[in-house]
């Protein structure tokens, strides 16, 4: 029997990903002798003592709100290169628009590690992403990340999805791929039939290092008819259709900072049609997250871009914050140009294809 779910839909998973020997023998041997997968009996390191017991069932459930101070913390010990706070955990977790699952795995009626997955939100995506996965450091390498991950993918095939990624989604995502930096993940992955599909990285902003003026830039652009302002409430169906022909992805994230109180929004226009944005406090709210931003193609190379960069990062500074953080950065020169912005994190965007 392998591990089981409170949820009767649960899909059915494919043959090859049964994870029975995880549970029902917890593949242990006695004294530190692990019995993995495939029947090898592997000496544990001594580096790693024999634990006292080790798991009999590892069930999984869904995830509950009441869970949150439990998985919470279990995040933070397990990957504290991306700290989440109360306000962020519901924001990844619960307001992932595109969520096939939410799981807990419980061993002994503990909570030893958690996932979410969902769908890409473009649309027509057929991508998903097990977007945040963890295991309590003490409960590692007894299979329990593999049940996890198994599940997923399971719920994610039964979405419609033909690729899985880690980390790495939109809009909603946290980091956009594997910091190599947490090495039980990287090993994981791979261990799991996930291929590095190539790099993303985010960039770091010093706020302090200036006040990020653009009332000059903003005089030249003036001369040549184009107007920069913070976005209000009333310009949303503008902007919205302006996405819907260059960016539709960013919607959700755009809308997002519509609901920030100001709009964290900056806009440019020219005689009443939009040339730009610029966003920040669309997504990791409360972190110094900025973006998205776009300029028209017709309109670039006039300086409306380095504007509204800076018109944001000068209101993150404003909020009392002392860095902002350019994620999943394209242009890199442009924000080391005009943020004196460098590149501060590199992550690998890992692939499966599902059966
Ligand atoms: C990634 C993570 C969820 C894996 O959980 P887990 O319960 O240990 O996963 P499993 O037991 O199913 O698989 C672990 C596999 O990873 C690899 N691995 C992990 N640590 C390793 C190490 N120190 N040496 C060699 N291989 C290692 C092995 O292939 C191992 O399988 P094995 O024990 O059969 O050799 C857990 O390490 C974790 O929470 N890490 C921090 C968060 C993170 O990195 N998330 C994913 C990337 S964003």
């Amino acid at each position: 029997m392998g591990p089981h779910r409170d949820d009767p839909q649960l899909p059915r998973r494919p043959p090859d990903q049964d994870r029975s020997d995880v549970r029902q023998e917890g593949g242990r041997g006695e004294r530190g002798v692990t019995r993995p997968r495939g029947g090898l009996v592997r000496q544990r390191a001594a580096a790693s003592p024999p634990r006292a017991s080790y798991p009999r069932v590892v069930t999984l459930r869904d995830l509950r709100p009441s869970d949150e101070a439990v998985a919470l913390a279990l995040w933070n010990r397990a990957a504290p290169y991306d700290p989440l706070t109360s306000d962020l955990y519901r924001e990844k977790v619960w307001d992932e628009p595109h969520a096939v699952a939410r799981l807990a795995a419980v061993v002994d009626g503990e909570i030893v590690g958690w996932t979410v997955a969902a769908l890409w939100g473009a649309p027509n995506e057929t991508r998903g992403t097990v977007k945040l996965i963890a295991v309590a450091p003490e409960r590692r390498r007894e299979g329990i990340g593999g049940t996890l991950l198994a599940e997923a993918e399971a719920h994610l095939t039964a979405a419609g999805a033909e690729t899985v990624r880690i980390a790495e989604c939109s809009p909603n995502y946290l980091v956009p791929g594997v910091d190599l930096r947490y090495t039980p993940g990287w090993l994981f992955v791979q261990k799991y039939g996930y291929t590095s599909v190539g790099e993303a990285v985010n960039m770091h902003v010093d706020l302090a290092a200036e006040d990020w003026a653009t009332d000059e830039r903003e005089r030249q652009l003036l001369e040549r008819g184009v107007v920069v302002r913070r976005a209000e409430p009333g310009d949303q169906g503008a902007v919205m259709a302006f996405l819907d022909e260059h960016w539709p992805a960013w919607k959700p994230e755009i809308a997002a900072a519509f609901r920030q109180s100001p709009v964290s929004l900056h806009l440019a226009w020219r005689e009443g049609d939009l040339l730009g944005f610029s966003a920040y406090d669309a997504n990791n709210v409360g972190t110094g997250w900025f973006g998205p931003m776009g300029t028209a193609e017709a309109a670039r190379g006039l300086g409306i871009g380095g504007v509204l960069c800076r018109r944001c990062l000068r209101d993150l500074k404003a909020q009392g914050r002392t860095s902002a953080t350019i994620p999943w950065v394209a242009p890199v020169g442009f924000y080391a140009h005009y943020a004196g912005a460098h590149v501060s994190r590199v992550f690998h965007r890992f692939e499966k294809r599902l059966a």
